[in-house]
């Protein structure tokens, strides 16, 4: 055979391992609304710069039929391109082949790319479109989702990894994409449960579709495991390509800077009018991240979980941050169950991969009740608390008012190496609020009294005079400094420049005993 009959077999094998399982699976792929492994990749990486690994790569199954019946590549598309530039492995499961069910050699691929990954400091990407292990393989395709698991757990804090959801994904399979950094999943199509529908039917008789039980929405808003919920695939793929805007290429890195032209010295007229004179009305977090960040731009993680803490990516003067901010919108900002779990994987996240913090809080403490404590709100609100405590990045609190009991010290307070923690003048820093104060310290005084509605109201207000306000903190250093709120953004710029090189460290451990 000469070099160019060898070129055309080249050719040729090439097209076929691009067809994965034929143009009339493909078609069957469209009509539900899903894109083919390929276009997915397409999306999710800079234009042309997919570059294709192991398109060869065949099962090596003999039962069921399969002996007969091998597609190159094996379901799976794996190899490396960029996104804004910058290096990414990705790999995308092709349902058209055998449900992109997980083979020995399926996994091989990946687990190749995992390693690769995390060898070459670069994140990685998982497009997540199967029907499971392989059922013709047995134990064989178990041990390749364990080998997944493994690498998964050892490059959990090294490289970013994303798990992107574009349609089945059920039983141990889950796991996968649950110990990786973030999860996006598309409404109607995409599906994550540990058992489906019908087992579910059989062990317990309720009965639930298969969105229903495990569908974008659910996970998005319910479970948690979700991080995004999107509307097409084209808008998830394009949403993790915001994500790479702000994190880090591996745990040794800084992330890149933001590139605004937004002035660093702004100051925000706005910022007055956001907090309401009276200190139980309401008001919207965001409204104050949007005047504060690089061109109002903030990239909300867990949107629609947990509303009563927002955390998010945004920038500041350029600098990549992580935001925590309690939200006084939704159950008055409190910290419970959720919002505890969702701070602190978030928390950990920044932590890991050299993100600043900034903590904008507005808490009146824990939500209290018989459902969190015996839902274990202790243990939950522990890991919040681990969790800003065993963080070294730069950190950086506002307290743009309440800032009460237990809850003052987890919202990354000085004593957990808070390294710049500022008040505005509205800020009220105390063990409780004025009406629970009074109640505990003066309820005998004011039974007594002839009229007990003008003792209790004279009280709060000799408390609120004392306690709730921000300078018995600052006279402390508790808090560094108390500011005009326009003057937020050019202080937390400030901060965080001058915390740039900032070096801390936690005593040597083989690791810590964070309160799962
Ligand atoms: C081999 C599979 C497969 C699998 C699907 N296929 N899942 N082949 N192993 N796990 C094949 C089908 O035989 C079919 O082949 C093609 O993929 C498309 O599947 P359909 O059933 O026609 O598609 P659809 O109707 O869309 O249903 C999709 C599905 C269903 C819901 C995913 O296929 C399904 O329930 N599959 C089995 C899911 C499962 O129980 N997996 C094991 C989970 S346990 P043809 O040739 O007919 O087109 C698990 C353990 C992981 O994964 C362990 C980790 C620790």
């Amino acid at each position: 055979m000469s070099i160019h009959e060898k070129l055309q077999r080249l050719e040729e094998l090439g097209r076929e391992a691009e067809e994965g399982g034929g143009p009339e699976r493909i078609k069957a792929q469209h009509e539900r609304g899903k894109l083919s492994a390929r276009e997915r990749l397409d999306l999710l990486l800079d234009d042309g710069a997919f570059v294709e690994m192991d398109r060869f790569v065949t099962h090596r199954s003999t039962d069921f039929g399969l002996e007969d019946n091998k597609i190159l590549g094996d379901g799976v598309v794996t190899g490396y391109g960029t996104i804004h530039g910058r290096l990414v492995y990705a790999f995308s499961q092709d349902f058209t082949v055998f449900g992109g069910s997980l083979s020995e050699a399926h996994a091989e691929k990946i687990v190749k790319l995992q390693d690769m990954a995390l060898r070459n400091g670069a994140p990685i990407v998982g497009l997540n479109d199967s029907g499971g292990a392989r059922i013709q393989e047995g134990v064989v395709s178990l041990g390749g989702y364990a080998d997944i698991f493994l690498r998964n757990t050892l490059a959990s804090g090294v490289i970013p990894q994303i798990s992107v959801i574009l349609g089945p994904c059920a039983g141990g399979a889950v796991y996968s994409p649950a110990i990786t950094d973030f999860v996006y999943m598309v409404r109607g199509s995409s599906f994550m449960f540990v058992t489906g529908p019908n087992v579910v039917k059989t062990v317990t008789h309720e009965e639930i579709d298969m969105e229903g039980l495990g569908g974008a929405d659910v996970h998005a808003s319910k479970s948690g495991v979700a991080h995004f919920a999107s509307d097409s695939e084209p808008e998830c793929l394009a949403s993790v390509r915001e994500l790479f805007r702000f994190i880090p290429q591996n745990n040794r890195e800084i992330p890149a800077d933001g590139g605004a032209t937004d002035p660093h010295d702004r100051r925000d007229e706005k910022l007055l009018e956001v907090v309401p004179d009276n200190a139980n009305q309401p008001y919207d977090m965001r409204d104050v991240i949007r005047h504060v960040v690089d061109e109002g731009d903030f990239y909300e993680v867990h949107q629609r979980f947990a509303g009563n803490i927002l955390v998010g990516f945004a920038h500041l003067g350029g600098h990549a941050v992580g935001i925590v901010a309690n939200q006084p919108s939704v159950l008055a900002g409190v910290l419970d169950i959720d919002s505890s779990d969702k701070g602190a994987r978030f928390v950990r996240f920044c932590d890991a991969f050299n993100i600043p913090l900034v903590v904008l809080e507005d808490v009146p403490g824990f939500l209290p009740g018989v459902a969190q404590e015996h839902g274990g709100i202790i243990r939950h609100g522990a890991k919040l608390l681990y969790a800003f405590a065993e963080a070294t990045v730069p950190k950086v609190t506002v307290i743009t008012r309440k800032a009460y009991g237990g809850a003052y010290d987890v919202m990354n307070s000085k004593h957990i190496r808070g390294d710049v923690n500022l008040a505005w003048p509205q800020a009220e820093i105390a063990v409780m609020g004025p009406k629970g104060a009074v109640e505990v310290l003066f309820r005998k005084e004011i039974a007594a009294s002839d009229d007990p509605q003008a003792a209790t109201d004279a009280r709060i207000e000799e408390y609120r005079e004392k306690f709730a306000h921000p300078f018995i903190a600052a006279a402390r250093g508790y808090v560094d400094d108390v500011i005009d709120p326009r003057e937020t953004r050019p202080r937390l710029i400030s901060a965080l420049d001058m915390l740039r090189n900032k070096r801390d460290e936690n005593p040597p451990r083989k690791h810590g005993n964070i309160p799962l």
